[in-house]
């Protein structure tokens, strides 16, 4: 074949292979109204799911379930400093695969919502930037500093450039119909002045040049340059609306729940209030909202950012942290997402009336030339209402919304929950006792002769010298005293201004003390006695942690971590106070401990170092210990018990499943027994669990264990614990309730496992809470214990009518709607 024919015939395929692709790419735009998909406007529900927040054997399920509650995308940011630990070398391997996250995604038939960031926020350490960026020379993040926007350039542009290889745009046929740049800078952009305006648009310039084909958001960013989408972040966004009319109204963050710091309580935001809320914004003409989480997931490693973010990052969310279904909560939006998308035409084209019904209660009406959908909202936080609405009476609920499809039923309302709660628990097996071995964490003779790898006249920012390779920093440096100081007193102390998380101190080889931050005091002085000073060299060595870097706030890379002084030997000699500052001396620096540097916790055995299995210590500070134990059997996700330790960080097989501190104990107060949905919600509201540790329980993945055969946990105790009760469990469904509404149908299950037995059944007016059922003052003439149970028992899942024709009449329950109330064993 001649040349000629040849490059034409080429080209003619690659024409060919185009007009496929073209065939097959989606076009994302939108309109004023709504997001549009090839042409047509959408109500798109979403989910954020964070792929290293679970393990990549984990992402099908996560999404199918995901996919099951209704959703149609699913949401992640990609974390930075996971994917560049070093500059210039990335890491996308195993639970960071992120092109393999997004084709899972693509596999279940979902779309898919890329938050680049890079600055993401997220409870995640540093809010995702490498802290090498910021030891780079004359760097100031999110801001207009060319140093930045070249690193901030280079990453982004190589995540567009990995999608866009990958053909993962929408616009090229991929699920990705959504970018996005920065992150809530809206919140911060005032502190950096003028600055910040040219930073945010040389942001919208820099997305929009990579070219993508699918439109750009910036959440919580009030007139984003165009043509970026500016959308709304918090518990509740129907008041929000869009400052550029062309702008749809967009909910990117719909906080689930809340996070948790070490020394606070569990979140709770009840099922009811997240559909109100979620009710509420389509009530209002939203088009997109985004469950912010949808599965929180686990902080492995030393991701949790901070300050004091723990390990679990469950969030209250629709799937837990271990992939279960957070139930009522998962079911009740289900049910609310199946509503919203049989109205989603109307919701989209159809013309929009209200009519204010008084005291708070409004009704939605879209029509279309084909029908009408209608909303009929109460927001008033304590009052019921009996509505009348187009000639007929609605019982709608305080603060909640009743959705009617067609304007003449009440087909769903975000007060009235039928779905079960499921309840739950570890198993009940017998825990296996493990066989511990130990060795001390070997800092002793460094401590004594204050010899780092590295030295500094005065005192150092922790993250500066550390570039967070590592939780710990020793600060040590030399004093030396002679009889004549006048420092000497019966009465001396050492006296720190510390910023550490945790600050442990050391004088002449012995412990003083220790101190942590508690109730949110970063910034705090230490001050203890110390009365074995000597005439001569004295070692001052203080011991650093960190417990995540900052990651949020205006210039939130600059804020302070360590000990950065001053640091004082005080002698009070009555009145009198005398301080030498030690600040300005040479310190001594040692990054990391020993046992880290050596790789206690790795499975390739280090072969001449010696684990003890006598003399076992408790409560001994910087401590390893070594156990095999059986992974337990079954599919059940895996938690681990760690009551008994103090705090530090826990190995599986050599893989860190995260730091640990179940003595850190929440306060006693601000827990209420009853938690009422109505009213707005706050991050303390309904928590629960007050006194008790932040966490006890740790997530043990599957896929860190070998099914046969022994498994290797290795400990770190930092400040002292009994590891004797540590004891690995899985998690299952102890008890099933349900308390549904007359005339619907209500699913009962024990998940994966068949229903054992029914521990209370009563249809009418029964009282009391799942576990404190007690029949109301009528029921149903049948037996309502029976019929569940020859429904239920025995079978994975049963679905009960709720109604007189199940139960049998009920003649003293009045005209009050009948309920169903029943309490499940698993
Ligand atoms: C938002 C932020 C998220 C997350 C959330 C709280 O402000 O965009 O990344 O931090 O708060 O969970």
């Amino acid at each position: 074949m001649k040349m000629k024919h040849f490059t034409r015939l080429l080209s003619l395929f690659f024409i060919l292979i185009t007009s496929f692709s073209l065939a097959n790419s989606t076009i994302v735009s939108h309109d004023e109204r709504a997001i549009t998909i090839n042409g047509k406007r959408r109500i798109l529900l979403s989910g954020s799911i964070h792929y290293p927040r679970s393990t990549a054997d984990m992402w099908p399920d996560l999404i199918n379930k995901a996919k099951d509650g209704g959703l149609d995308a699913i949401e992640t940011y990609v974390f930075w400093n996971a994917h560049e630990p070093k500059r210039r070398e990335y890491d996308f391997s195993g639970n960071l695969d992120v092109v393999r996250f997004i084709k899972t995604i693509q596999d279940a038939g979902l779309y898919s919502v890329l938050r680049i960031g890079p600055y993401v926020c997220a409870e995640w350490n540093y809010g995702g930037f490498p802290v090498w960026l910021h030891n780079m020379p004359n760097m100031k993040f999110r801001t207009v500093n060319p140093s930045f926007m070249n690193e901030m350039q280079n990453f982004t542009t190589k995540i567009v450039e990995m999608m866009k290889e990958e053909k993962l745009f929408a616009s090229q046929g991929g699920p990705i119909i959504l970018a996005q740049i920065e992150n809530e800078y809206g919140n911060v952009i005032s502190s950096y002045g003028a600055a910040g305006k040219a930073y945010i648009d040389w942001c919208a310039n820099m997305a929009n040049s990579l070219d993508i084909g699918v439109p750009w958001l910036m959440c919580q960013q009030p007139n984003a340059p165009q043509p970026m989408l500016e959308t709304c972040n918090g518990f509740y966004c129907d008041q929000y609306e869009p400052t550029n009319p062309s702008t749809p109204k967009m909910w990117t963050e719909n906080w689930t729940g809340w996070f948790k710091n070490w020394g606070g309580k569990h979140p709770y935001r009840t099922a009811e209030d997240l559909a109100f809320s979620v009710a509420r914004f389509f009530q209002t003409g939203g088009t997109f909202q985004n469950y912010y989480m949808y599965h929180g997931g686990t902080n492995f490693g030393r991701v949790a950012g901070g300050p004091y973010i723990t390990t679990s990052y469950d969030y209250h969310a629709p799937i837990d942290e271990f992939g279960n279904l957070n139930q009522p909560k998962w079911g009740h939006l289900k049910q609310l997402h199946r509503v919203l998308k049989s109205m989603e035409k109307s919701l989209t084209y159809g013309n929009i009336s209200r009519i204010d019904l008084g005291n708070s209660i409004k009704a939605t009406i879209y029509t279309t030339k084909e029908g009408s959908s209608c909303f009929i909202g109460n927001v008033n936080a304590t009052a019921n209402a009996l509505v009348n609405f187009k000639g007929k009476d609605y019982h709608v609920p305080a603060w909640s919304v009743s959705v009617l499809p067609e304007c003449d039923k009440e087909a769903y309302n975000t007060a009235k929950v039928n779905t079960q709660t499921s309840i739950m628990t570890e198993d009940s097996s017998k825990p296996e006792k493990l066989e511990w071995t130990w060795r001390p964490e070997s800092a002793q003779k460094m401590i004594l002769k204050s010899s780092g790898d590295l030295i500094a006249k005065g005192l150092v920012d922790q993250k500066d010298v550390t570039n967070d390779a590592s939780d710990y920093l020793w600060y040590m440096t030399r004093v030396h005293l002679d009889k004549k100081d006048p420092l000497w007193s019966r009465n001396m102390t050492l006296r720190v201004h510390s910023n550490a998380h945790v600050l442990h101190a050391y004088v002449n080889g012995k412990y003083v003390g220790n101190q942590f931050v508690k109730d949110g005091k970063f910034d705090y002085r230490f001050e203890k006695k110390v009365n074995h000073l000597v005439h001569g060299t004295n070692h001052i060595s203080l011991l650093s942690v960190s417990v995540g870097l900052q990651n949020y706030g205006a210039f939130f890379e600059s804020g302070p971590t360590g000990i950065n002084g001053p640091v004082s030997l005080v002698g009070y000699k009555g009145e009198e106070t005398i301080e030498k500052d030690l600040s300005q001396h040479q310190w001594d620096y040692k990054i990391g401990l020993n046992g880290y540097n050596n790789k206690l916790f790795s499975t390739k055995s280090v072969g001449h170092i010696k684990w003890a299995n006598e003399m076992f210590p408790t409560s001994r500070m910087l401590t390893w210990y070594k156990a095999k134990f059986k992974a337990p059997l079954g599919k059940e996700p895996v938690i681990v018990d760690f009551n008994g330790l103090g705090k530090g960080e826990a190995w599986i097989n050599g893989q860190s499943i995260g730091r640990y501190w179940p003595s850190f104990n929440s306060s006693d107060d601000g827990c209420k027994d009853e938690c009422d949905y109505r009213g707005e919600y706050g991050s303390d509201k309904c928590a629960f669990m007050c006194g008790e540790p932040t966490q006890r329980w740790y997530h043990v993945p599957r896929s860190f264990l070998k099914a046969s055969g022994h498994n290797t946990i290795t400990l770190f105790e930092e400040m002292g614990g009994n590891p004797s009760m540590v004891n690995f469990k899985t998690v299952v469904v102890g008890t099933v309730c349900a308390r549904a509404h007359e005339h619907n149908k209500v699913e009962l299950s024990c998940h994966n496992h068949p229903i054992s037995a029914v521990k209370f059944a009563s249809f009418g007016n029964p009282v009391g809470h799942c576990g404190t059922f007690a029949v109301g003052t009528c029921q149903g003439d049948k037996d309502a214990v029976k019929t569940v149970a020859k429904e239920c028992v025995g079978k994975l899942n049963c679905t009960i009518n709720v109604s007189s024709d199940t139960f049998g009449s009920t003649l003293d329950c009045g005209d009050s709607p009948k309920k169903l109330a029943v309490e499940l064993e698993c």
